[in-house]
């Protein structure tokens, strides 16, 4: 008998050891990829792990699954996993091995992009703002201090998660090289360091991969490593891959990001895609065994700061991801995601999993703020610098910042220019407001009132999120350089640097926000504006059971928001977002707490739950930059002629030489006789051929 037993755990033994170093192999076949020797078309989801609700992270693996996927596709965000130089995070919303487990429990293969970029509408895109106190640092590029920093985080991500590949048993078949390149620059050497770092860390099985656009793969594609091709839907698919089917014959093709639709920006329209198109294209790549990644399938929430903002020009991103995704922000499916499925279900032999179970929103009712600690009367003590500081230089990465100074005497008129207000600016003279500066819209300058030497300049500066495309993500915030008063007298200029200030620091921290002296809202009323105050408002509304829920914040004016000590993102009366996504897992039966921070007051302290989002609603017209507009009356183009139809780069040559301060592209026919033509990227070539930069392109 006890030999019978010994045998039998020997097996099991024997058994559970075969188990533990199953080796997966995921590679590059003739034409298309292969697990396990066997043919395997990529079907992934994209899905971002901190931009959903952990407690949902499971509840959004199976939606997706049931969509007919076999594949996660994710990125890692270095800026949520090292806030601090050093300080590592990947716990609770940050923990990536949790999810990568999940994903295996649910029997979805995992594709890695650990960046370091990442786009992704994300702050900085995905770059920590601390490496910018580095003010020298090249970005994306072979920086010393840029690489050293990026191999620690890759070997961070890698302790984590590196035993998760197919070879290991796991789940993760790829892992990215970088992201997009070809839209920053070439740099071949740069690629190769990256690539290097992940060899190291994930081993030799793994397979490594860069995705860009069909236009630019070539410049920086290196031979060792497998390339794909992004397109949105609508795209010509057999053009896209045309070039790459040209280049390498047998390359298994795969578009790595198929976008599903497209992300708002505050002051613009809400976007959205048609699910035609986006079916009518999955079909076809899957038709002629494509594999895909399907970028956003479900988007989810750019919570707290975490919203970047899009170039040329500054067009921050709202707080939203929803990306008209097939499955939506809270996770329900739409009729994009029934289209879908039903299309995919062609590819799975009938074989789709249930769609799991709604989860219900609830309607939180109308509740006031009862407390405001007015942001002028707790101003933290300021600190002394001559000249104009950043705020990187003051050690902090969100949030806002105060700039105080002393006027002059001036005569009505003078001009204050302020170069240049990171993000948002409200100017200030003896505590009477005189204006603001949008980035969005170029603003530099303003006009102040006559005033008497010694009056108090405030300059109080909002940070929306960093850029997260082109060069210009190295976005430094709060006032950049410099800021001076002009005053023309005689016909001359006089202009003067304004120096000594004080800075108060009012970083995005909820301790700092809490801070502040309470007082009654009651004790206030609306000013000339209509607005009352700006500060920290503090108000609680009571759930009988907690759900789902759209706080609406219509009322209010410009800031950031926290529930029960959670980060909910930035609201702006601007739009087109007015409502902020509430999980209901992180409310509470009975009393929940919301803080809000108000740069600009609101016209009422009072929220409420809807149970359906506002995403769509402008009230206010979008003003072009003051005195900038064009006037095209009288003027001959530089150019005249067409494009040919369909997708992808298109060059004009003017022919000569052309110099000017504006372009201005003017369609007067869509080449397919439908209503509009769009433009989804410009670039100006100078005589060498090299892309004119866009840091200071501003668009109206
Ligand atoms: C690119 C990037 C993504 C994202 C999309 C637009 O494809 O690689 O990170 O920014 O654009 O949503």
């Amino acid at each position: 008998m006890r030999q019978i037993l010994k045998k039998a755990l020997l097996v099991l033994f024997v058994v559970l050891a075969s188990l533990s170093c199953y080796a997966g192999k995921f590679e590059a076949g003739k034409g298309t990829f292969l697990l396990d020797g066997e043919p395997y078309v990529v079907k992934a989801a994209e899905l971002h792990y901190p931009r959903i609700p952990k407690e949902y992270w499971d509840h959004r693996i199976k939606t997706v699954k049931a969509l007919g996927m076999n594949t996660v596709c994710l990125y890692t965000f270095w800026n949520a996993h090292e806030p601090r130089e050093g300080q590592f995070d990947f716990t609770g919303q940050n923990d990536l091995r949790e999810f990568i487990k999940l994903c295996q429990a649910n029997d979805m293969k995992v594709i890695l992009r650990p960046g370091p970029y990442v786009c992704a509408e994300w702050e900085m895109g995905g770059l920590p703002w601390w490496l910018l106190k580095k003010k020298d640092i090249r970005l994306r590029e072979n920086d010393p201090y840029f690489l050293e920093r990026v191999d620690k985080f890759q070997k961070a991500v890698a302790d984590q998660v590196s035993d998760l590949t197919v070879a290991n048993g796991g789940p993760i078949i790829m892992v990215q090289v970088e992201n997009e390149y070809g839209s920053y620059g070439i740099d071949k050497e740069y690629i190769a360091n990256i690539r290097d770092m992940l060899r190291k860390n994930f081993g030799p099985d793994v397979m490594l991969f860069q995705c860009d656009w069909s236009s630019n793969f070539l410049n920086n594609g290196l031979d060792d490593l497998t390339w794909t091709i992004n397109f949105g839907t609508g795209a010509d698919i057999d053009a896209q891959f045309a070039p790459l089917k040209a280049a390498r014959p047998d390359s298994p093709l795969m578009c790595s990001e198929f976008w599903s639709g497209w992300f708002d920006k505050w002051g613009a329209n809400h976007e959205t895609r048609p699910a035609a198109d986006m079916v009518a294209g999955i079909d076809e790549m899957l038709s002629k065994g494509i594999s895909f990644s399907l970028y956003m399938t479900h988007g989810g929430t750019s919570f707290g700061h975490w919203a970047g903002a899009n170039s040329p020009g500054f067009a921050p991103d709202v707080t939203s991801y929803d990306y008209d995704a097939p499955v939506n922000e809270q996770g329900g499916v739409t009729p994009k995601y029934h289209a879908l499925r039903k299309m995919m279900a062609k590819y799975t032999k009938g074989r789709m999993p249930a769609v799991p179970k709604a989860i219900p929103a609830i309607a939180v009712r109308e509740f006031t703020f009862d407390e405001v600690a007015p942001l002028f009367s707790n101003l933290p003590e300021g600190i002394g610098c001559e000249d104009i500081r950043t705020m990187e230089e003051f050690d902090q990465g969100y949030g806002s910042m105060l700039y105080r100074t002393t006027l002059p005497a001036l005569a009505e008129g003078a001009t204050l220019t302020v170069r240049d207000a990171h993000d948002y600016a409200q100017v200030f003279v003896d505590g009477v407001f005189v204006g603001k500066l949008d980035r969005r819209t170029g603003d530099r300058e303003l006009i102040l009132p006559a005033c008497p030497k010694g009056a108090t300049l405030d300059i109080l500066v909002e940070a929306m999120g960093r850029i997260n495309f082109g060069r210009a993500i190295k976005d430094f915030k709060g006032i950049t350089d410099k800021v001076t008063v002009t005053e023309t007298r005689d016909g001359h200029d006089f202009v003067c640097d304004l120096k000594n200030w004080k800075v108060s620091l009012l970083p995005d921290e909820l301790e700092f926000y809490n801070r502040g002296e309470f007082l009654p809202v009651g004790a206030f009323t609306p000013g000339p504006d209509g607005r009352l105050p700006r500060g920290v408002y503090r108000g609680t509304f009571t759930v009988s059971k907690p759900g789902d829920t759209f706080l609406n914040f219509e009322n209010f004016g410009k800031g950031l928001v926290y529930v029960n000590g959670h980060a909910l993102g930035r609201i702006w009366d601007m739009g087109p977002q007015q409502t902020l996504y509430t999980p209901g897992p992180w409310l509470k039966k009975g009393e929940n707490e919301v803080v809000v921070f108000d740069i600009l007051g609101p016209k009422k302290a009072v929220s409420e739950g809807l149970k359906l989002p506002v995403y769509d609603k402008l009230p206010y017209k979008m003003k072009k930059a003051n005195g900038t507009a064009p006037k095209l009356d009288g003027l001959t183009p530089a150019f005249e002629g067409a494009f040919e139809g369909g997708n992808g780069w298109k060059q004009i040559d003017f022919g000569k030489p052309a110099t000017g301060r504006f372009l201005v592209l003017e369609m007067t026919d869509a080449a397919d006789a439908s209503d509009y033509a769009a433009i989804a990227e410009l670039y100006v070539l100078d005589n060498a051929g090299e892309r004119v930069p866009r840091e200071d392109w501003t668009t109206d």
